[in-house]
C-alpha cells in the first residue's frame, strides 16, 4: 500500500492568510494562519484592498512556516491545494497564484476547493472520519447555509441566507452594542452574563419547510431596542400583554441615544437574548434538515460554529434525534488551510485534480 499523500493547503479568500500540511486528509502536520484583524477593525468589517495587499506580504512566510513546523519536504507533497472560491476576488486571487507557482515549481497538480465544502469537513481533521451521509449547517460571516452531504465532495445545496450570513449579524449587532470587531467571541463571551430570556427577539423561519435563513430582522429588532424604538423586541414576561410592551419600550427616556444608556447588565442581556434567538433558529433549521433528510450525522462548520451556545444546542439536537455530531474543533471552525489539505485528498484520490488554467470565482451558489 502506498503511503497517504500529504496535500499543503492554502486560504486567503478573506482576511486570513493560512497555510497547512495534511497527510491523508485527516492527520494535521502543521496548521498556520496570520490574522489580519488588526488591520479591519477600525473599520468594523474587511476592507477587501486592505485584505488583499496583507495577503501578498503574508503568504510566503506563511507557506514557508507551515512547510517547516510540518518538518515535510516539498518532494513529499503531492498536491497543492488552494481556495479558489467563494470569498474577495483580490484575496483569492493571491492564494491561488501562491498555489500555482509551487504547483508549477515541484511539478504537483494544484487542487482547486471550495471554502464552504471545506468548512463542512473540518470536523474531520485530527479526528475519525465523518459517517455519511450528514447534514452539515456551515455559518460564519460570509456564509449561512444547511448541506445533504454524500460523502465530502458530494454536497446539496438545501438552504442558504437571503440576507446576512449569521456571523454578519454576530459582528453587526457587536457593533450596534460597541464589542468591537470580530463580534461573534464579543457577543459570545458578554453572553455567559446576560440573561437570553431577558428579550424576545424575532426567530425568522420563513415559510414551513423551507431552509432558507434571514437574520435581518434580529439585526433590526437588537438596534431599534438599543435606540429605544418600538421595535419587535418585547421583554420575555410582557409577551402575554403585547401591546403594553411596546408602549412600555416607546415610552423609554433614552430613545434615540444608542447603547450608552444601557448598563453592562443589560448590555449582556441584550448579546444573550439576540444569540439565544440566532442559535435557535439555526438549531431548528438543523432539526428540519435532518428530518427532511433522514441524515444520521450533524455536522456543523465555520466561525460561528465555535459559538459556546450553538455548540450545547447542537449537542442537545444530536441526542434528541439521536444522530451523531461531529463539531470541529475550534482552531477548524474559524478560517484555515488544514480544512482545504484535507478536503483536497479526496479530490486527489478521485483523480479530479485542476491544471494551471485554475480560476477564482468570488461568488458560487450551488
Ligand atoms: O469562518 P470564518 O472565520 O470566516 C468566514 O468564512 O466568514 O467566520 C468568521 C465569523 C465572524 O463573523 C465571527 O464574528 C464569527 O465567525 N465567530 C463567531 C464566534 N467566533 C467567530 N460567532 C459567534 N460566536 C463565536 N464564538
Ligand atoms: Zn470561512
Amino acid at each position: 500500500m502506498s503511503d497517504p499523500p500529504i496535500i499543503l493547503g492554502i486560504e486567503s479568500s478573506c482576511d486570513e492568510t493560512a497555510a497547512a500540511l495534511v497527510r491523508g486528509g485527516r492527520e494535521v502536520l502543521s496548521h498556520v494562519v496570520a490574522s489580519q484583524i488588526e488591520l479591519h477593525a477600525r473599520f468594523g468589517g474587511v476592507v477587501p484592498e486592505i485584505a488583499s495587499r496583507a495577503h501578498i506580504e503574508a503568504i510566503n512566510s506563511v507557506v514557508a512556516a507551515a512547510l517547516e513546523q510540518s518538518g515535510v519536504a516539498p518532494a513529499e507533497v503531492a498536491a497543492v491545494a488552494v481556495t479558489h472560491e467563494p470569498g474577495l476576488i483580490g484575496s483569492l486571487l493571491v492564494g491561488l497564484m501562491a498555489a500555482k507557482t509551487l504547483a508549477w515549481a515541484w511539478s504537483v497538480p494544484p487542487i482547486g476547493v471550495n471554502h464552504v465544502y471545506a468548512h463542512a469537513y473540518a470536523a474531520a481533521l485530527d479526528a475519525g472520519p465523518i459517517d455519511y451521509p450528514a447534514v452539515a449547517l456551515i455559518c460564519s460571516g460570509g456564509h449561512t447555509a444547511l448541506y445533504r452531504c454524500g460523502g465530502p465532495t458530494d454536497l446539496t445545496l438545501l438552504g442558504a441566507t437571503i440576507d446576512d450570513a449569521a456571523g454578519e449579524a454576530f459582528d453587526k449587532v457587536a457593533s450596534i452594542l460597541r464589542l468591537g470587531y470580530p463580534g461573534g467571541p464579543a457577543i459570545d463571551r458578554i453572553a455567559r452574563e446576560g440573561d437570553g430570556e431577558a428579550l424576545r427577539f424575532p426567530r425568522t423561519l420563513l415559510a414551513g419547510a423551507s431552509l432558507d435563513f434571514s437574520f435581518s430582522g434580529v439585526k433590526t429588532a437588537v438596534l431599534y431596542h438599543v435606540n429605544g424604538l418600538p421595535g419587535s423586541s418585547q421583554p420575555r414576561r410582557a409577551r402575554r400583554r403585547p401591546g403594553a410592551a411596546l408602549k412600555r419600550l416607546a415610552a423609554m427616556p433614552s430613545a434615540g441615544r444608542g447603547v450608552e444608556h444601557l448598563s453592562r447588565q443589560e448590555v449582556a442581556d441584550v448579546a444573550a437574548s439576540f444569540q439565544a434567538a440566532v442559535v435557535d433558529v439555526l438549531r431548528i433549521k438543523l432539526r428540519r434538515a435532518a428530518r427532511q433528510t433522514g441524515a444520521r450525522t450533524l455536522v456543523l462548520g465555520g466561525g460561528v460554529a465555535a459559538n459556546r451556545a450553538l455548540r450545547a444546542a447542537a449537542e442537545a439536537l444530536a441526542r434528541e434525534l439521536r444522530c451523531t455530531l461531529r463539531l470541529p474543533e475550534l482552531r477548524f471552525c474559524l478560517d484555515n488551510a488544514a480544512m482545504v489539505a484535507g478536503l483536497a485528498c479526496h479530490y486527489l484520490a478521485a483523480g479530479r485534480t485542476d491544471d494551471l488554467s485554475l480560476a477564482a470565482n468570488a461568488t458560487v451558489r450551488r
